[in-house]
């Protein structure tokens, strides 16, 4: 066991204007700050950024991306993090934000491209330091060594894997997640609660991942309603915060498992968000695999409090997505035929991606295949 984590993890309401004093205390003087472009509008950034100015730092912002960021979007802010000779780079925003910041730390100092960094290599390269501060309770990015660019060629998600993308700092500042607007606290909450169950039925499951997690789909299974129906209650979003926050720690050390797998390649093919994509498989993909591990996920229905039961669990998730609104495909206009057609890149992708293979019930691209169609039927049936 190797455990991988970041050192640093600091909580506490308004935590985010000390990252200046922070990053002076790492001997950073010029920060790239990839601030998250509807974050840095709302102004979510200004105390941060305040900060910095109080530490006497000369902050370059870079706020240039789209939701599902690219390679060439990573690649315009690594040009501007070298021409101002950056010595740390900050993230500020959701997982688009911070995924940014950790790729342009490690290709402000590494030559090769995004495509050759990625998964299956796992990159123990140095790369700049990165502080990290969440918006959202979801990706648990602020923790993990993983970060998901899109090439903006093939439209593949690439997992960038490895200690490379480990942030050196996580500030949880509740306050900045009190305005997140409705759809994307339940779609990253949903994220943070896929984490924490994927972590849990994992064949690089550990104790020490398992403790984390457990206490994720604790915190997520208590607070994630209120959190999307009361937005300002502070406790619920605190929950939300470290839920997610914890989850992130247990799934960088197991990483995901078969719902990630599939989710990406619907996200990449149809440009759903992440954490409804997973949230729309997570019901099916959990009965499919349930079925060989049924004391794995007796655990994880444990876990969310309910009975040590996977049929509880399969039960939950469905009426769990179906009070939060999760959408069907057909909903989001995504056609039947235009999903069919997809199946073979999509299970190939899932493929490559390597974490079906982390699934207790292992799927071969048949296998995925059948469950993209079953997916597919019971949506037509929703
Ligand atoms: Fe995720």
């Amino acid at each position: 066991m190797r455990i991988l984590t970041t050192g640093d993890v600091r909580m506490a309401p308004g935590i985010s204007a000390e990252a200046g004093a922070i990053l002076a205390d790492l001997g950073a003087k010029r920060p790239l700050v990839v601030v998250d472009p509807v974050v840095h509008k709302l102004g979510l950034a200004d105390k941060m950024l305040s900060g910095l100015d109080d530490a006497g730092m000369v902050a370059q912002i870079f706020s240039a991306f789209s939701p599902d960021p690219t390679d060439a979007e990573a690649m315009d802010a690594v040009q501007i993090a070298r021409s101002v000779n950056a010595d740390c780079v900050v993230g500020i925003g959701g997982g688009s934000a911070m995924d940014v910041a950790k790729a342009v730390a490690l290709l402000s100092v590494q030559t090769e491209s995004l495509r050759a960094l990625s998964v299956p290599r796992i990159v123990d390269l140095p790369a700049l330091p990165v502080l990290c501060v969440p918006t959202t309770a979801g990706t648990g990015s602020e923790v993990t060594r993983a970060a998901v660019i899109t090439d903006a060629t093939t439209h593949e998600k690439l997992l960038l894997l490895g200690s490379s993308l480990q942030p050196k700092v996580a500030l949880l500042d509740v306050d900045l997640t009190l305005s997140c607007p409705h759809r994307v606290t339940v779609d990253s909450g949903l994220d943070a609660l896929s984490h924490a169950l994927e972590a849990l039925v994992n064949r690089n499951a550990t104790p020490y991942s398992d403790g984390l997690a457990t206490q994720a789909m604790q915190l997520i299974g208590k607070s994630l309603e209120t959190a999307a129906r009361v937005p300002g209650d502070h406790a619920a979003r605190s929950d939300m915060l470290l839920g997610a926050c914890l989850a992130g720690m247990a799934v960088s050390h197991t990483s995901t498992a078969l719902i990630h797998g599939m989710s990406r390649p619907i996200g990449a093919a149809f440009h759903v968000p992440h954490g409804m994509s997973n949230a729309m498989l997570m019901p099916l993909v959990t009965e499919w695999s349930a079925v060989s591990a049924p004391q794995a996920y007796g655990r994880a229905a444990k876990a969310m409090g309910l009975a040590e039961d996977p049929a509880a669990l399969i039960d939950a998730l469905k009426s769990l997505n179906a009070r939060l609104e999760v959408p069907s495909l057909e909903s989001l206009g995504i056609s039947q035929d235009a999903f069919r057609s997809a199946i073979p890149e999509m299970a190939r992708q899932a493929v490559a991606s390597g974490t079906p293979d982390n699934n207790l019930r292992r799927a071969d691209e048949a296998q995925i295949s059948d469950l993209y169609l079953a997916f597919l039927k019971n949506d037509a049936t929703s």
